[in-house]
């Protein structure tokens, strides 16, 4: 059952790469609300994902954008504008990538060019977008800005690498730049710390199938499913969730509040 939360909203989805993407189950769960998307992604990810699938499915425009490209991103936002015929209300940054966790370089061993360019991607990406949302005052007050993190920007998870750094930074630019995006314009930014999933990003984390494991028998609730997060972004992307900026909102099954469950010491205690 749909309710229309997002009926006349309109957005910019980055990151739907194949069915599995979270940005993917996003955009079916704002159309399924009534919302208007334009899709985008890097011309290389359109080549190798399925993305046009999903675009004729939900009946919108996919733009291509290297987000750390500042000119693409302009002409993404002027586009979608035009497009619209006018300003936006939501904005999904489901963008991540290490070079470094890519070719199975040890945090102990980085190559620190890699970093960089993984940090510009993963991080730095979310301050550019908003950058150019804010000079071109591309945004609707009220509007909702969410980026997607993990715990790892918190607590240490020693397969994540170099990506915990940039989710850690990413989540300081939602607070830093989400200051003036409140403050001038009335719009919310925010980031989602989702549970691990099954994504093409989230398969190059070693180790991952027997985190998925731990995550689960941790989580009171289990853990939280790309569509489940797609819920959650719908409802942030709401008119329900108005005075909520500046957080990074778990979304994890209440994984990232236990200490330890009482599964695992049982686990554990199995002779
Ligand atoms: N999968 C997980 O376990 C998990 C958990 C928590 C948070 N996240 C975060 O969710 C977000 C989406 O990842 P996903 O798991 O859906 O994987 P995914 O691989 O489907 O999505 C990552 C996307 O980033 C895009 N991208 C890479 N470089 C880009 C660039 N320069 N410009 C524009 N787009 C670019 C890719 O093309 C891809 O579509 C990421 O930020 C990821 O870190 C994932």
């Amino acid at each position: 059952m749909y309710n229309k939360i997002l009926k006349g909203k309109k957005g910019i989805i980055f990151g739907a790469l194949d069915e599995n993407s979270i940005a993917w189950k996003v955009s079916e769960r704002v159309c399924e609300e009534g919302g208007d998307i334009v899709l985008t992604n890097t011309p290389v990810a359109l080549r190798m994902g399925n993305i046009d699938h999903l675009a004729s499915k939900i009946d919108c425009p996919v733009i291509p954008a290297d987000a750390t490209s500042l000119n693409d991103l302009e002409e993404l936002v002027e586009s979608a504008i035009s497009h619209f015929g006018g300003k936006l209300d939501f904005i999904l940054h489901s963008i991540g990538m290490s070079v470094n966790v890519r070719k199975g370089k040890e945090y102990t061993d980085l190559n620190y060019e890699w970093m960089k360019k993984g940090w510009d991607i993963s991080a730095v990406t979310f301050h550019k977008l908003m950058q150019v949302l804010y000079k071109k005052d591309s945004m609707n007050e009220w509007g909702s800005i969410i980026a997607l993190s993990y715990i790892a920007a918190q607590r240490t998870f020693p397969n994540y690498n170099d990506m915990a750094d940039n989710k850690a930074y990413l989540e300081s630019i939602a607070r830093s730049f989400g200051y003036f995006m409140g403050k001038d314009k009335n719009v919310r930014v925010n980031t989602i710390s989702q549970s691990p999933t099954i994504t093409t990003a989230g398969q190059g984390v070693k180790g991952l199938e027997g985190f998925l494991k731990y995550a689960q028998k941790t989580s009171p609730l289990g853990n939280a499913s790309a569509r489940e997060c797609a819920d959650y972004v719908v409802m942030m992307f709401s008119d329900y969730t108005k005075k909520v900026t500046l957080q990074n909102l778990f979304h994890d099954g209440g994984f990232s509040s236990v200490g330890v469950s009482q599964e695992i010491i049982d686990f554990l205690e199995k002779k």
